[in-house]
């Protein structure tokens, strides 16, 4: 029975690692709608972008980067070819995590009325969508089907264990009730909108 667990592991690891992607691409795309109101003369959703960053920054640092940053290890040890791929990737995700603190101080100043020019708005979030979805795809044609031939489940057991989500915290609160409740004002604040 320990052959199945052990598939499980990898098939569930897989899944949650695409699942991922699939939800950052959503709200991506969502970024790129309330960044696209300025175009129509209306005032973009604050608050929305500032959940929408908030989540893929916490959630990217905390669960999402660690995991991959073992799974790439993982990679390069068995393809060697792939070094290069991944330290590109590595390297974007310091991109990923500076824009995305630079697009926060901006658009939760706007909020407050603090006056950041819209050019310089949309510049920034055009350059993490640009980044952050050409991240996305590296990943899912280069990285992910490689992983899935390469990575066996004892590999994916070493990814699953880097973040114990319930043993952590952020600011008090557990990281799994941080993600609800940031998911849950996404999906409050989208509805309002659309
Ligand atoms: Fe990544
Ligand atoms: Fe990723």
């Amino acid at each position: 029975m320990r052959t199945f667990s052990l598939d499980n592991h990898m098939n569930n690891a897989i899944s949650d690692w695409h699942t991922d992607h699939l939800y950052f691409a959503h709200l991506l795309d969502l970024l790129q709608k309330q960044v696209g109101s300025f175009f129509e003369g209306k005032q973009p959703n604050y608050r929305l972008i500032a959940k929408i960053v908030e989540y893929m920054r916490d959630y990217g640092d905390r669960v999402h980067h660690p995991r991959e940053d073992v799974a790439f290890s993982l990679l390069v040890e068995r393809y060697p070819d792939m070094q290069l791929v991944v330290n590109r990737l590595l390297q974007e995700h310091q991109v990923i995590a500076e824009t995305s603190a630079q697009l926060l101080e901006h658009f939760n100043g706007a909020e407050l009325d603090v006056i950041t020019p819209r050019d310089v708005l949309v510049a920034l979030a055009a350059v993490y969508l640009a980044y952050y979805r050409n991240h996305l795809s590296t990943e899912e044609k280069l990285v992910i089907p490689r992983a899935v031939k390469m990575l066996n489940a004892e590999d994916w057991a070493k990814v699953d264990v880097v973040v114990p989500a319930s043993a952590q915290s952020l600011r008090g609160i557990s990281l799994q009730e941080h993600f609800e409740t940031l998911r849950k004002q996404i999906h409050d604040e989208e509805r309002l909108d659309s």
